[in-house]
């Protein structure tokens, strides 16, 4: 198909080139330079300038430089390993498409102290040291956009900081792993086990390269503190993330909640209650399988947001991979070219350094419903006996599943599943604590959130 023509701006014949710095030409670097090569007159025709690369700052500049010379995206010649003479190239904004938090952080505070807007997909850099260097880019008069550091391609903090802001968000549920999230489609729609699912994953090239980030369910907290920070204007960090992976999810429990309709997802839940105090968290949970967020499969990611007048939105797509990441980075560069992105910075209350100080629910005394999966003694009134002690603590229950065992029972016995009505968590310890105690069951409990979600 050919390229459409854009002309460019009508308010000038000749758009003002502006010089673009980029640390990082590895997969989402090559991306980005891409798309700007690709789509620079489109660009210039809706931001009325023109982004250029001048440098591109690389470790090893080998495997870079040959690409460029194939690619013909940059000019090869600008690709260096020297910090000192990226630093002096005619730029006004540096792109970090590097990772890390060490040098990526040396280099985006250089630019920033040395009056460079900053653009970062750089999610465990900003979920860690978010605070102080959105405090740097504002002593020095210049911004930190970082679309692409959550969700990849979905542009939820557009949405949260523009389309959303009429609203005071109740609470954000997001899938914001990929590779969980493929983990979990394959267990539940192939019958895989985890073992083989994150193999799987991983050859995909769908899991970070210490995949363990991914399944402890790490990954999805950076992006949540990051999200919850703006949704709620506080100044969250990846130390208040309460997270559990998905590296205990057995198939028993997959197909036990298929069973009563529900699909396991890895969940990032950021909730506000009516005191200001805020659940912030990933875990497994349960969602009904006719949820929106139940029928995300495979790689993709969802955002859902609960705002107080607009009541329920999802943005769903692509949370990773070249183009999507590309895609967010190359839309806060053009806000930051056009201006707008700098102007809103300047005076908003939801960035890191300015987000209030705020108190965390803690974990016992989140409320929702759960599913309790239960080795239970096989005689006569365990079931009643598992009731009551919940009863006691003020629980009811909403489902019940028990199986006759094809081959007798496992040392006298028998798995049972609860579903709870609404609960404490802490209530549900107590009366875990309470089946162990009496001997009704062995081993360990599994408890599992369950999110009512449309
Ligand atoms: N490894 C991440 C995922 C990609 O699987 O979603 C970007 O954070």
């Amino acid at each position: 198909m050919p390229e459409p023509h854009y002309p460019v701006s009508p308010m000038s014949e000749q758009p003002p080139t502006i010089g673009i710095g980029l640390i990082g030409y590895g997969t989402v670097g090559r991306g980005v330079a891409h798309l700007i090569k690709k789509h620079t007159d489109m660009y210039a025709q809706r931001v009325g300038k023109q982004a250029q690369i001048r440098s591109v700052l690389v470790r090893t500049p080998g495997k870079a430089t040959e690409y460029a010379q194939t690619s013909d995206d940059i000019d090869p010649a600008i690709v260096t390993n020297n910090a000192d003479t990226f630093f002096a190239a005619d730029v006004d904004i540096v792109i970090e498409v590097a990772g890390g938090t060490t040098t990526a952080g040396d280099y985006i505070r250089r630019a920033l102290s040395a009056g460079k807007h900053v653009v970062s997909a750089n999610k465990a850099l900003l979920a860690k040291d978010g605070k102080a260097l959105c405090a740097l880019a504002r002593e020095n008069n210049v911004a930190l956009a970082y679309e692409a550091s959550c969700a990849g391609g979905i542009p939820i903090i557009a949405a949260l900081t523009q389309g959303l802001m009429a609203n005071h968000v109740d609470g954000l549920y997001g899938i914001l792993n990929g590779t969980c999230n493929y983990i979990l489609t394959q267990m539940i729609k192939q019958g895989w086990t985890y073992e083989h699912a994150l193999k799987t994953a991983q050859d995909l090239g769908y899991a970070e390269a210490d995949p363990a980030l991914d399944v402890s369910g790490m990954d999805a907290g950076q992006k949540l503190a990051i999200l919850a920070g703006i949704a709620f204007c506080i100044d969250s960090n990846e130390t208040h993330l309460n997270c559990t992976g998905i590296d205990t999810i057995s198939l028993d429990d997959v197909k036990a909640g298929q069973e009563l309709g529900y699909d396991i997802k890895l969940l990032g839940i950021a909730e506000q209650g009516e005191d200001g105090r805020v659940a912030l968290g990933v875990e497994p949970c349960f969602v009904h399988d006719e949820a929106i967020l139940a029928q995300v499969h495979g790689a993709f990611n969802a955002v859902s947001v609960v705002g107080d007048a607009v009541g329920h939105v999802l943005l769903y797509g692509q949370g990773a991979g070249q183009m999507p990441t590309a895609s967010a980075v190359v839309a806060d560069l053009l806000d930051t070219l056009s201006g707008g992105y700098p102007a809103a910075f300047k005076d908003a209350g939801w960035t890191p350094d300015r987000g209030r100080s705020f108190e965390l629910l803690p974990p016992e005394d989140v409320q929702s419903r759960y599913y309790l999966r239960v080795d239970a003694l096989d005689a006569p009134g365990t079931l009643g006996k598992l009731t009551t002690a919940l009863g006691k603590l003020g629980i009811g229950i909403s489902a019940v599943s028990q199986h006759e065992s094809a081959d007798g029972t496992h040392d006298g016995h028998l798995p049972v599943v609860l579903l709870t009505d609404k609960a404490r968590r802490g209530d549900i310890d107590t009366a875990i604590a309470e089946f162990a105690q009496s001997g009704l069951v062995q081993g360990t409990p599994r408890v599992i959130r369950v999110v009512d979600l449309p």
